[in-house]
């Protein structure tokens, strides 16, 4: 299934917002819907793909993050810890003497193998090609995510299905391979990118239907949208987060390397000023060291990824949004 079927992409959102619910609504109701898998086992990656098909949803994508070249060395990961001690105790957590261990790619890329979705996008860089053939041998279509043209020149030699061209106005993790890659407006990546020989999904900061048409009038084949949905009720959003959504104003999300070791954007909060560590591991150890933090604490330690376009969040039911998106869009088309 070419995904040129689909204008409208629901992006993928590790961290248990893309539950099952969300993504058999979204399908139903004509988007491509995508599992974000990165912090997910196996078993659990399986199951998911098991749990969207049991509810409808033929077609989704698949997604995982190409793993990080290098951990922390032993003196990076206990800077990083010293200098997290004083944010968990201003949120009154216990600092833990250990933590967990992230799920290997290998495990998760098996799993994806064996659920066979019609997708396989990624971010964080470039599927080595024997991965790349192991897709392709299932009739797993291959999407890659790039943060600049150079990127976005790689994945088309790769031979990519298509390409999330990500903005600097996205939420969520820049999809860079570089974790401290520059960002750059979406517009002017879509500029920079056209001619390329794969189509091209434009993503961050894509809000409503006229958003999404004026992306598709700049060349891209469809739009990726992530904040949007991160109101639905059918989301795994936290209470917190959805309560920080709801009161956003304009200019109020930024960007921050010190929850994981990538730069990533949400609304600001105590991980973007000066209460925020002084000393940050690699990706994705920083991760791990700021987990149990984000989970115990309240708004002001958690992450809220979302993108530049936060403000204009709508608190519909997924079904609802993606007509009404898809209706907006051919209006404006
Ligand atoms: C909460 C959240 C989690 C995200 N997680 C992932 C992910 O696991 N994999 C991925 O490729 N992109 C992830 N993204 C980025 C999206 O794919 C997409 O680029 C972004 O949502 C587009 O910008 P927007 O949020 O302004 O729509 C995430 C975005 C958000 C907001």
């Amino acid at each position: 299934m070419p995904f040129q079927d689909f204008t409208l992409i629901q992006a993928p959102m590790a961290g248990g917002i893309n539950t099952t619910e969300l993504t058999v609504g979204a399908a139903r109701a004509g988007a491509l819907a995508s599992i974000g898998a990165g912090y997910l086992s196996g078993q659990a990656i399986e199951d998911a793909a098991r749990a969207a098909r049991d509810g409808g949803a033929d077609a989704f994508a698949l997604n995982l993050f190409i793993p990080a070249e290098r951990g922390a060395s032993d003196q990076e990961w206990r800077r990083a810890r010293e200098a997290l001690a004083p944010c968990y105790q201003s949120a009154g957590v216990a600092l833990p003497d250990d933590f967990a261990e992230l799920p290997a790619f290998e495990e998760q890329f098996e799993a994806v193998l064996a659920a066979r979705p019609a997708f396989f996008s990624f971010t964080f860089g470039r599927l080595p090609k024997p991965l790349m053939e192991a897709c392709r041998a299932r009739g797993i279509a291959l999407m890659g995510t790039a943060t600049t043209r150079e990127e976005a020149r790689a994945l088309a030699d790769d031979g990519v299905d298509g390409i999330v061209l990500q903005g600097e106005e996205a939420g969520g993790h820049r999809g860079s391979a570089d974790p401290r890659g520059p960002g750059r407006p979406l517009a002017d990546l879509l500029d920079e990118c056209a001619g390329l020989p794969v189509p091209l999904i434009a993503a961050g900061g894509l809000m409503d239907g006229a958003d999404m048409a004026r992306v598709l009038a700049a060349g891209a084949a469809a739009a990726q949208l992530g904040t949007a949905f991160l109101n639905c009720p059918e989301a795994g959003t936290a209470p917190a987060w959805r309560e920080a959504l709801a009161r956003a104003e304009p200019e109020q999300t930024a960007v921050t390397a010190a929850v994981s070791g990538r730069f990533a954007r949400g609304l600001a909060n105590a991980w973007m000023d000066e209460r925020a560590p002084s000393a940050v591991a690699p990706y994705p150890d920083q991760h791990r060291l700021t987990a149990p933090l984000r989970k115990a604490a309240g708004a002001e330690w958690k992450s809220l990824w979302a993108g530049t376009g936060a403000h204009r969040s709508r608190a519909l039911p997924v079904e609802e949004l993606v007509a009404t998106l898809l209706k907006e869009c051919r209006a404006d088309g």
